[in-house]
């Protein structure tokens, strides 16, 4: 079976991360000032001196899915010839347990390098504060009385659930990769894998990807599958036709045509009505209904404006604004002074490409749930399953097709898609 390429290509080095090197200072500052680490490694990275820094208990990585914090994690510790000892969420269903392995990991000695363990905490913020009862406290406890690094991921630590372990880590924000950057990996992939692709597709696989280097690879690698050795701009749009989602349409041209600022608002009401969605849509479509400059910049100050009260519902978890952020973003996109009559059809922008997203987003939903399923019957955590188990099962499904009957009936996914992610 094929190696998943995210795997293949997952960076080794420090070096190999890319565009996070504000991230890789502060880790390596943080790791070089408080514990053993080689001299070359520290003369190179440890750039930053400031004393939070150098203070700090603990290190949590913050920042969207695929953007290189647990990779950077195993990076260190392969840089600095320490032994990573990796929990994430789903193996810490009690305290006692959680202790118990970290307990036992923190007093073996090392098989190899300095001697040293470090500890990952991956996904904090999937720990459900109520089933887990206790998983925080017994995280925090263990960071208070550490002799380890511990390093902790969280796609979200602003929920106020968290607050107590922000407050004794320093917390790191990893950024989402530019476009470029994103195009420059998936080049390299596809120089390595001996395929011929058009840098008009990759960027528009780039740009689908919002920056989550994970799902523009495993996007590539769809593309790619069967051994395919080409890939056009053609190709992407052929599978985006395959995928249609009309819905956000008859959305867009309801905002758009609203004669009144309720009549707009009114449809967040619908239940279909998904807003993280509809600002991306609404980002790409602005520019085809309004072609004045004036009616667009008025269109696009307003949805900055709610965007800017997303950004901060995001940090601070303040739910209460986001109906005056989807007021702005609907009756504010929609009543504008001076609105041209609009023509009867609207041919709104570049669908495939969210097309593509949805598509991805799909499959990744069912992997997350068949990767879920697997972990919590097999006791074992998310990443080995990915890691070890998908692939076992995949080889013996082959040759036993019960083993598809059986998950995709105890999971409700078809088999022929539980096939495609074997
Ligand atoms: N900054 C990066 N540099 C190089 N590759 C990356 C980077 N971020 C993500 N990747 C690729 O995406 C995959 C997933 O990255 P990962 O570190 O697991 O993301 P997450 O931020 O969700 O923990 C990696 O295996 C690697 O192939
Ligand atoms: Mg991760």
């Amino acid at each position: 079976m094929a190696l998943p390429w995210v795997e293949k290509y997952r960076p080794k080095s420090f070096a190999d991360v890319v565009d996070q090197e504000e991230a890789k200072y502060v880790l390596a500052s943080w790791i070089c000032a408080r514990f053993r680490a080689p001299k070359d490694f520290c003369t190179r990275w440890a750039k930053k001196k400031d004393k939070e820094i150098l203070d700090a208990r603990a290190v949590l990585l913050a920042g969207p899915p695929g953007v290189g914090k647990t990779t950077l994690v195993h990076a260190l510790a392969r840089e600095i010839g320490y032994e990573l000892i990796e929990l994430n969420a789903s193996d810490v269903r009690t305290a006692e347990r959680l202790k118990e392995v970290v307990g036992r990991g923190l007093r073996e000695g090392s098989l190899f390098g300095y001697g040293g363990k470090i500890v990952l905490f991956d996904e904090v913020d999937g720990l459900h504060v109520k089933e887990d009862a206790g998983g925080l406290e017994a995280i925090i406890e263990i960071i208070e009385n550490s002799k380890v690094p511990i390093v902790m991921t969280a796609n979200n630590p602003y929920d106020p659930r968290f607050r107590p372990l922000r407050d004794i880590s320093l917390v790191v924000n990893l950024k989402r990769l530019s476009e470029e950057e994103v195009v420059e990996v998936l080049r390299r992939i596809c120089t390595s894998e001996g395929a011929k692709c058009e840098e008009e597709a990759l960027r528009s696989i780039a740009k689908s990807s919002l920056g989550d280097l994970r799902a523009a690879i495993n996007d590539l690698q769809m593309y790619l599958s069967g051994g395919r050795k080409t890939l056009t701009v053609d190709d992407i749009k052929r599978v985006g036709e395959r995928n249609p989602q009309l819905s956000m349409f008859e959305i867009l041209d309801r905002v758009y045509r609203a004669r009144w600022f309720d009549e707009a608002r009114a449809i967040s009401f619908n239940p279909s009505f998904d807003w993280e969605q509809y600002f991306i849509w609404a980002t790409e479509t602005i520019p085809v209904v309004y072609k004045e400059v004036e009616t667009m910049s008025v269109a696009y100050d307003r949805l900055s404006k709610a965007d800017m009260f997303i950004g901060r519902i995001k940090r601070t978890q303040e739910w209460e604004l986001l109906p005056y952020a989807l007021e702005l973003a609907l009756g504010g996109v929609s009543q504008i002074k001076n609105k041209p009559r609009l023509p009867p059809f609207i041919k709104y922008g570049f669908p495939q490409r969210l097309l593509i997203l949805a598509k991805s987003r799909e499959a990744r939903k069912r992997r997350d749930a068949l990767v879920e399923y697997l972990a919590q019957n097999l006791h074992v955590s998310r990443s080995y399953v990915k890691s070890e188990i998908i692939y076992v099962l995949g080889a013996l499904a082959k040759s036993d097709s019960k083993i598809v009957e059986r998950l995709s009936k105890a999971l409700g996914i078809n088999a022929i898609d539980i096939k495609t992610l074997l």
